[in-house]
């Protein structure tokens, strides 16, 4: 099945007359709501999402690779009827674009990762589900059947395969393994903002929330009354730490003696589509496919974990090479405009995630935000793809693409 995308070419229209029509006129783009975004969320909160590990290096080489690739577009091929469906795992998506998973998202937004789920779904895109999440995945699960689930690996196998019974009980068809992080990143960002899981209460983190009052009580204190203190629910089978607390202790389990044998036991295990996120080298990539993995996620997480990995488009070329373009390869790490996307098209990429602009947006103005982010990456494809003659996603290919560096 295809759907046509209708183009829509005055996008300030589509937002009027909703709750948060004001702020999101202003909103022109996926930059527009970081520093919307930074206005709402206390210091600690934005810094979290925002920030990356040590320098920052990796999350500013994210955002400078797409300066390496020019379009050569071509002319006259009546695009009249363009359409940006693309087919996964057996499903038609609106667009070639999801919404990567993200941490303690409902610290962003109330009840933050049904925001985004319910938004994707709105707008059939494909969603995933944080494992650092503060609301249980099966009240994820009931909102939006289709949402994919990302975990963390727990040290040990039977807490893993309590997780993943849990996942499949739950209902999710696609389930995400992260495989980047053997031991946590050095974030230095969140020591200098007071950031740290749980929150610890002093007069600072007090601070910090008073003067952010829309957030305290449209967010903070919503939950509060309505949920209780929330908890990381999603980490294991079982229930984990509360976000603020003076003394108990997350537990981060170690995972730095993790290897492919507990993929392959996951893979033994788990019925529905299985995705590795968090590959960045080709030798990897065949090993994920060879353990029986559905797809992969190239991906540096955002910058947040190795400073001075590589961008995944980098390797985005090799890797298709390597594993040949029926293969699933989707991608992370920096995309902010409808170009990136299509850039990453062109090189093989099956499917683009997007993360931080879309927790900005329901930062800033909830459902209809996340709404509007969409609505403008997925104008940004359409008119590009006009713009470079392609009606279809699959007429975007590498010869639309040329190096300006080497
Ligand atoms: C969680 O995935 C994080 O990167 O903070």
């Amino acid at each position: 099945m295809t759907t046509t995308f209708l183009p829509v070419h005055h996008q300030s229209s589509s937002v009027s007359g909703t709750k948060h029509s004001h702020v999101l006129q202003r909103m022109l783009s996926l930059h527009d709501f970081e520093a919307e975004a930074r206005r709402v969320l206390p210091r600690p909160i934005f810094g979290y999402v925002s920030g990356a590990a040590e320098d920052n290096r990796t999350r500013d080489e994210n955002r400078q690779v797409f300066d390496e690739y020019g379009f050569v577009p071509r002319v006259l091929r009546n695009v009249s009827e363009r359409s940006q469906t693309v087919e996964l795992f057996g499903r038609c998506y609106a667009s070639p674009f999801g919404i990567a998973p993200m941490g303690i998202h409902a610290l962003s937004a109330y009840r933050g990762d049904l925001v985004l789920a319910r938004a994707a779904q709105e707008a059939n895109i494909p969603s995933i589900m944080s494992g650092s999440s503060l609301v249980p995945l099966e009240d994820v699960a009931a909102a939006a059947p289709d949402t994919w689930f990302q975990a963390y690996l727990p040290g040990d196998a039977s807490l893993i395969s309590a997780l993943v019974e849990r996942v499949a009980i739950a209902g999710y068809r696609t389930l995400v393994i992260t495989v980047d992080i053997p031991v946590s990143a050095n974030r230095e960002n969140n020591v200098r903002t007071g950031f740290s899981t749980p929150l610890r209460p002093n007069l600072r983190l007090l601070w910090d929330g008073l003067a952010r009052p829309r957030w305290l009580t449209g967010t903070f204190m919503r939950t509060l009354l309505t949920h209780g203190m929330p908890h990381f629910e999603n980490s294991f089978a079982t229930r984990g730490a509360p976000i603020l607390s003076a003394n108990v202790m997350r537990d981060f389990s170690a995972r730095d003696h993790l290897d492919w044998r507990n993929i392959q036991a996951i893979r033994a295990q788990w019925k529905g589509e299985l995705v590795i996120k968090g590959i960045l080298s080709v030798d990897d990539a065949l090993l994920a496919r060879e353990a029986g993995a559905d797809g992969i996620i190239l991906s540096n997480h955002g910058g947040r974990q190795l400073d001075g990995a590589v961008s995944p488009m980098r390797v985005l070329p090799e890797v298709i090479d390597a594993v040949g373009h029926s293969y699933p390869v989707m991608i992370d790490s920096g995309f902010r405009r409808g170009s990136d996307v299509l850039k990453a098209l062109a090189l093989g990429a099956r499917m683009v995630f997007v993360g931080r602009p879309f927790n900005y947006a329901s930062a800033v103005a909830g459902d209809t935000g996340v709404a509007h982010a969409i609505r403008l990456l997925r104008e940004e494809i359409d008119r590009n793809m006009a713009m470079l003659g392609a009606q279809t996603c699959s007429h975007v290919t590498s010869n639309m693409l040329r190096r300006r560096y080497r």
